[in-house]
């Protein structure tokens, strides 16, 4: 795409103001794509790999060393794109550029539609964002291409792919573990990791995976195939707190068969009657952005009371400061987003980062992972949200 002196000037200035990226950028986004969310973001992926240079001229506005923590023993920036933002790894160099990792996918084996668009509405009232898309994808061989053009251009940020194979039938889990098992072996030499994405509230089949037997022989299949080095994470769903045991119970098989921990959490299973979109045409959708703040906050209570030992990638309508510092201070080891930014732009990775500074000063840390080792953990006491 072609863009003029006006478009460069206003992608600039709406990386680094999340106001006039909000009421300016997004507006006329919105516009152009005559008002469908799909489209905007298709279009803001184009943008972004058309404005590289912008992002890599910027890049090191966005380096916080004081910011950088250890992972499984890379030292990263520990603010990522969560998955879904660039499922078929079309934007991986750009993003890069401003954030610390990656979580493309989740990429499935063979090239999926999903579900008849329009099927994502987002409410700006709210900042949150329903979709019910059921895991389109463009495929294996089309991720692949991408993400191997990328790592000959980069290697400096880990990228951790979200996958899943999916049951043709409830009974037919063996499929799931065989396309598990071409994803892994087929990314396995582009990977850092794996999150194995069991938990997308839109796609039925994928519940007959939802097992602790599911959960403990995948994290077994991915810990054969892939170095020990590599970070393994599953990716889980919301939990109330009376669903705590069943959800701790999946968490505890996937680090029996060999998993590192989790991302925790994916979208929410909401009814029809509870999306404000006028028109909705499917029975349910998961809910994101900044509905998700007390499961994501009860999600990481729970596994860091629960399963200490586990890495905890956390996502849910991080949108500042506090809730990146509420994140860590729970248990955190990374931070992940996908809807907040579609609000704010990348200008709110800088205000968050800017302010955890903020916050490391005031509290008397010099780094965050210095106040990442002296945390203490309590046990959750998050009341579950009124359906
Ligand atoms: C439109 C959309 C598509 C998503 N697709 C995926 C996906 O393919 N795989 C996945 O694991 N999570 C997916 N997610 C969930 C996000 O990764 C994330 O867990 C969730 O949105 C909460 O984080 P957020 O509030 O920062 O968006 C998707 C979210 C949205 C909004």
């Amino acid at each position: 795409m072609r863009h003029g002196w006006f478009e460069r000037r206003g992608f600039c200035w709406g990386l680094l103001h999340p106001s006039f990226f909000r009421w300016v950028v997004r507006r006329e986004a919105y516009r152009r794509a005559k008002g469908d969310p799909e489209k905007v973001h298709e279009l803001a992926l184009e943008v972004i790999g058309d404005f590289d240079d912008i992002l890599d001229e910027m890049s090191p506005l966005f380096d916080f060393p004081r910011l950088r923590v250890d992972l499984k023993g890379q030292k990263i920036f520990p603010f990522g794109i969560a998955a879904g933002l660039d499922k078929n790894g079309e934007a991986l160099l750009p993003l890069s550029r401003i954030f610390g990792f990656l979580e493309p996918g989740t990429v499935v084996l063979t090239p999926r539609e999903g579900n008849p668009r329009p099927r994502l509405y987002a409410d700006a009232a709210h900042d949150d964002v329903y979709n019910a898309q059921g895991f389109p994808s463009r495929g294996l061989s089309y991720f692949l291409a991408n993400i191997s053009r990328y790592r000959e251009a980069s290697k400096s940020k880990p990228v951790y792919v979200s996958i899943c194979g999916i049951p043709p039938a409830p009974e037919q889990i063996e499929e799931a573990y065989a396309e598990l098992e071409e994803l892994v072996k087929a990314l396995d030499p582009y990977a850092d990791g794996f999150v194995w994405n069991p938990f997308s509230p839109n796609t039925a089949a994928l519940r007959a995976l939802r097992e602790p037997d599911v959960f403990r022989a995948s994290a077994e299949l991915i810990s054969r195939l892939t170095g020990s080095t590599k970070l393994k994470l599953v990716k889980m769903g919301p939990c109330e707190s009376t669903e705590a045991t069943a959800w701790l119970n999946l968490a505890h098989a996937w680090m029996e068969g060999g998993g590192d921990g989790i991302v925790a959490v994916n979208t929410y299973l909401t009814l029809r009657d509870k999306i404000p979109a006028p028109q909705w045409g499917y029975p349910t959708a998961g809910r994101s952005g900044r509905f998700l703040q007390r499961y994501r906050q009860h999600a990481i209570a729970l596994t860091r009371k629960h399963i200490p030992s586990a890495i905890i990638l956390a996502t849910g309508g991080i949108d500042s400061a506090d809730q990146a510092w509420a994140a860590f201070e729970a248990g955190a080891d990374a931070l992940e987003g996908y809807t907040p930014y579609t609000f704010n732009g990348f200008g709110l990775l800088l205000k968050i980062a800017r302010g955890l500074e903020k916050r490391l000063d005031q509290e008397g840390f010099q780094t965050l992972e210095e106040f990442l080792k002296q945390r203490e953990f309590k046990s959750s006491k998050i009341e579950p949200h009124k359906k």
